[in-house]
């Protein structure tokens, strides 16, 4: 037993690891493994949701601002329209506050120098972790970045001759609300925009990577320890190996910081009344924001959330059993 619980603990610090990002690693493995998802393994994004990083952000390290620009969207996110290369994009980019400042150095110096070395200017100096914590320190907010990138595709253009600055993504007023998630905007919404990508839009998810979140989450509420899990696991994040209706997956789910506990709230309460109607119980309440907002205040680690979910299908288990 004492075995059993060292390798448990020894599993779970793995999971943190790769979790927290704590532990130092190098720029390419920090995008595969956060990324790629979106930007895909060769950095050359998906049409009109991904812009692509290949062969397109190196540009803007050649002025003052374009190296803090790249600093800011990783640190703060941004959402909203944007046009690159011609083509327009409009999804929403998350912050990572779970990277330290040395792999949102690295994870950059990896983009501009791995996938953008023929637009990189002579003097290119790698990104240091000094310089993303100086950023980070400005605390600014996803719609302020939007504006960072419309200055600097104003100044390209104005190098280049060309009018590429883009009104139409100055005035959008999804950017802000997108972006930052302050606004309210319902479940549904929130599901397509952040958690489909992972989990498909039908929450079927995908084959040893990503578990559904359709017909199986809404077993959990039966038990009052469910609904706080699922309320962790969109708010600290989850890794490691799960099982699911005889099925392995293993993956990290990222935590949430940038969705409101009204957001959190609702979008649990879409997956579970919208994708989950038929497990739930006759006396299922939403989720509300003050329950998210209570959870949060734990600051719980990922790791902990594991052990949350094993007990959770453990009572499962025993009550199938009964
Ligand atoms: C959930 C999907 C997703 C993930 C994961 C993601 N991004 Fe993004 N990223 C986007 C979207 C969408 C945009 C464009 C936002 C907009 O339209 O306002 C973007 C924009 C960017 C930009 C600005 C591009 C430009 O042309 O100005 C950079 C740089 C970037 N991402 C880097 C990264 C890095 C590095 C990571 C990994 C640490 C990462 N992204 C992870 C979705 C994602
Ligand atoms: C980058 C991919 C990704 C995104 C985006 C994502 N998830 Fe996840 N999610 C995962 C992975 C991977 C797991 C399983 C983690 C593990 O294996 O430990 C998971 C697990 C979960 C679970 C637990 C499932 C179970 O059976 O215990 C829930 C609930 C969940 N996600 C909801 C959401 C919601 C809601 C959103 C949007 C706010 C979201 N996820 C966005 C990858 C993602």
């Amino acid at each position: 037993m004492a075995r059993l619980t060292w390798l448990f603990t020894a599993v779970c610090a793995l999971a943190l690891a790769a979790g927290a990002s704590t532990a130092r690693a190098d720029g390419k493995s920090i995008f595969v493994s956060n990324c790629a998802v979106c930007h895909q393994p060769d950095g050359k994004g998906a049409p009109g949701v991904y812009p692509p990083l290949a062969g397109s952000v190196g540009r803007d390290v050649a002025l003052k601002d374009g190296r803090n620009y790249l600093i800011d969207v990783l640190s703060f996110g941004m959402g909203g329209k944007i046009e690159s290369g011609g083509d327009s994009f409009e999804g929403d980019m998350p912050p990572w506050p779970q990277l330290s400042d040395q792999d949102v150095a690295d994870v950059l110096t990896y983009v501009l120098t791995g996938l953008n070395s023929n637009l990189l200017p002579a003097n290119f100096k790698p990104i240091s972790a000094d310089e993303v914590k100086a950023e980070r320190a400005k605390q600014l907010n996803a719609a302020a970045i939007h504006t960072e990138r419309d200055a600097l595709v104003k100044e390209l253009g104005s190098k280049t001759g060309k009018a590429a600055a883009s009104p139409v993504a100055l005035a959008s007023p999804a950017a802000p609300a997108a972006g930052a998630s302050t606004a309210r905007a319902d479940g549904k919404g929130i599901f397509v925009s952040n958690c489909a990508v992972c989990h498909q839009p039908d929450g079927k998810g995908a084959p040893g990577v990503y578990p559904p979140v359709a017909d199986s989450v809404g077993r959990y509420v039966v038990f009052k320890d469910g609904r706080t899990y699922l309320i962790d696991v969109v708010s600290f994040g989850m890794g490691g190996k799960i099982d699911f209706g005889g099925d392995s997956y293993e993956g990290e789910m990222p935590p949430w910081q940038q969705l409101s506990d009204q957001n959190v709230a609702d979008v649990l309460t879409y997956v579970l009344t919208g994708l989950n109607p038929k497990l739930l119980p006759s006396d299922f309440k939403p989720i509300s924001a003050d329950e998210v907002k209570a959870e949060r205040t734990k600051r719980l680690n990922s790791a902990a959330i594991h052990a949350e979910r094993d007990s959770v299908i453990k009572e499962l288990g025993d009550k199938a059993a009964k």
